[in-house]
């Protein structure tokens, strides 16, 4: 299988999203020059340019293209080539309505934007194809092809009659009869009960609350459907050239697409990742992101999206402060990626994107922006040989699922404000001011090389990945669960007793009266530390230790925190302090040690293929003890037992001991 060290050989790819068919052809020779100028190895064609090949149905227009090919080849410059699917020109909207996707309540989602497709759609999935068939033939075997890139950012959704018949299709072969489905969908309830398979539509725009099941079964579906287009195209150009690695660009935990079943379709695992500059947690942010895209990759990644500076698509939309860009770049490589890639490589000065920051923005060559990026393309440089393809060792595990996440943000539940990304971020938080690497994995993998395994909070969990818990904690493994976790089955079915019994007898629960979730700001104070978002009412069985009770309010007096040999259970959601306490004694105690210990407030440290990274994510000047001589790769400097870094500083330590 081609993979990213295949496209990467040893470099560290560095490049961006590049749109010239915005910009007259004088400039491209410009374009070229200056990423020569910055260390650029690598841009991304074609991602938006599907009305410029394609201006009338059937028509192709290649020369431009060729003509960029031939250009970044002379240049040294790779090609991530694009397949421009994700937005298709006005005329197929025009032409055929019926690719253009509809919402819940059955409005049209018209052209003039972007991604304007019904993933169901066999008109647009035939003019998709036809293309990417023609795209492939031409550039199989340039020389300056490097990476497939499919599509962009897969997220459309879609409620039309084309998607019904769909949604349909793909229901009758996970549940073969009407009956199962009703079982499944639990339609007993509200006269929900369907008689054929004719009546069965995508949740659409209803009265009242809908069918959780049915909601449930629409996002599993509506991923899948976005992976037959993608797996569609890919099985396109890898018969065309199949020593050319497939990737498609994730959106980071973004809820549309499962994420381990896409990865585990691709070659690259590639995400695009946008902080907000002025967000205090944006350094975490960006180590979660990395650890999952890893996980996922299973190796190396492919940073393929970030800005080198604004965004302006936030309310507000900051700058990077001079060293941030680079700092955030050096720490996806710390975290495991071979390819440091931004959108884009020249700012627009036309269309919606015209104020979101580019590798070259308005300043031009002269700006800022663009000098930080030279700097950081002949680190990337310097980096390549030492880094590239290194692995991330991680001892622990944070489990992390796609359908606990979607039937368990539904209408209904106990609280609205339980938001499953923000207590993942919160887990992973903790875990990192630790000082701990980890890695995620979903609840039914082989958990068996970790220490310790950190279940934030899965409400969902099938029978399977159940046994796989019970299966890790009997056989040593150190596991922390987190609250409102093996509530429901695979159906959205509430578990007998509220939480699954195996887990009740893992964790030492032998009743769980009820939820108490808590209000926006509010908190529960327990035994040595304050809890947040929710609470539960649980009453311990025997011989389970009671690490902390609930100390105010309702549930003064019962259990908060338990454990039972090496599993733990954590029924609130402890402030971040105490967070971070807590998990620290799991860790500790699973005979994990932080990547180095005695490190200063906001330094972070990862290892990576024998290097040790160093990351100042604060301001101030700060001492960080490093026992030991090295060389840092980025100033060819030896140090000794100590590094000092500046405001967003970096050092890449090589040790020089024989
Ligand atoms: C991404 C997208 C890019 C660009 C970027 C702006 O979601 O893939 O095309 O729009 O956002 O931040
Ligand atoms: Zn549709």
């Amino acid at each position: 299988m081609p993979s990213l060290r295949d496209a990467a050989r040893g470099r560290i790819l560095f490049g961006g999203d590049y749109n010239p068919e915005q910009w007259p052809e004088e400039v491209w020779e410009d374009d070229a020059r200056l990423m020569k100028e910055a260390g650029v190895n690598s841009v991304t064609l074609g991602v938006f340019s599907w009305a410029k090949i394609e201006p009338r149905p059937g028509a192709r227009e290649f020369g431009w293209l060729d003509r960029l090919m031939d250009l970044m080849h002379a240049h040294g410059i790779g090609v991530v080539l694009a397949t421009p699917t994700a937005s298709p020109p006005p005329w197929m909207g025009a032409r055929h309505p019926e690719t253009l996707p509809r919402t819940e309540d059955g409005s049209v989602v018209w052209y003039g934007s972007r991604q304007q497709f019904c993933a169901s759609s066999p008109v647009y999935r035939r003019y998709a194809a036809a293309l990417t068939e023609d795209l492939a033939a031409r550039y199989a075997d340039h020389p300056a092809l490097t990476v497939w890139h499919i599509n962009n950012e897969y997220c459309t959704h879609c409620w039309c009659d084309e998607t019904a018949a769909h949604f349909r299709r793909w229901l009758r072969s996970r549940y073969v009869t009407v009956d199962a489905l009703n079982e499944a969908w639990g339609t007993a309830f509200w006269s929900q009960r369907y008689d054929s398979w004719t009546e069965i539509l995508p949740p659409r725009k209803a009265q009242y609350m809908k069918n959780p099941a049915q909601v449930l079964d629409f996002k599993r579906f509506t991923s899948d459907a976005l992976m037959e287009c993608y797996v569609a195209e890919r099985d396109i150009v890898a018969r065309h050239s199949p020593r050319v690695p497939v990737t498609t660009n994730f959106m980071p935990l973004w809820s549309g697409q499962d994420a381990w079943a896409w990865a585990a379709q691709e070659d690259i695992v590639s995400v695009d990742i946008y902080p907000d500059p002025r967000d205090p947690q944006g350094g975490q942010y960006n180590a979660m992101l990395a650890d999952m895209t890893r996980s996922q990759a299973a190796g190396p990644w492919m940073l393929m999206e970030q800005a080198a500076g604004p965004v302006n698509w936030r309310g507000v939309n900051h700058p990077k402060p001079e060293g941030l860009n680079r700092l955030w770049s050096l720490q996806a490589v710390a975290r495991g990626a071979d390819a440091v890639c931004y959108f884009q490589w020249r700012q627009s000065r036309q269309g919606s994107e015209k104020f979101h920051s580019g590798m070259l923005t308005h300043a031009g060559e002269q700006g800022r922006t663009f000098r930080e990026i030279k700097r950081l393309g002949a680190e990337l440089l310097t980096l390549g040989p030492a880094v590239g393809g290194g692995d991330v060792p991680a001892d622990v595990a944070i489990l992390h699922d796609w359908d606990s996440w979607w039937a368990g943000s539904q209408e209904g539940r106990p609280s609205s404000l339980l938001d499953y990304a923000e207590v993942v971020q919160r887990w992973h938080r903790a875990l990192w001011e630790n000082g701990v690497v980890t890695d995620f994995a979903r609840p039914d993998a082989d958990l068996s090389r970790f220490k310790a395994v950190a279940v934030p909070h899965l409400y969902l969990l099938d029978d399977a990945s159940i046994d796989n818990l019970v299966a890790y904690a009997q056989g040593g493994g150190t596991l922390v669960c987190g609250f409102f976790s093996g509530v429901a089955d695979v159906d959205d079915r509430i578990r007998p007793g509220g939480m699954d019994e195996r887990l009740r007898d893992l964790f030492g629960i032998r009743t769980l009266h009820e939820w108490w979730p808590l209000e926006a700001g509010e908190t529960v104070e327990c035994e040595g530390f304050e809890g947040t978002l929710w609470s539960e009412e649980l009453e311990a069985a025997e011989g389970t230790e009671v690490v902390a009770a609930y100390r105010a309010g309702e549930l003064a007096g019962l259990p908060a925190v338990l454990r039972r040999g090496r599993a733990r259970y954590l029924s609130t959601l402890p402030e971040p302090a105490a967070l971070r306490g807590l998990l620290g004694d799991v860790v500790r105690e699973a005979g994990v040690a932080p990547v180095l210990a005695g490190l200063p407030d906001g330094v972070e440290a990862v290892r990576r293929g024998g290097l040790l990274f160093l990351l100042q994510h604060g301001r101030d000047t700060v001492t960080v003890p490093v026992a030991g001589s090295y060389e840092d790769l980025l100033t060819g400097r030896t140090v000794e037992d100590r590094v000092e870094l500046g405001r967003h500083g970096v050092a890449v330590l090589r040790s020089t001991a024989p």
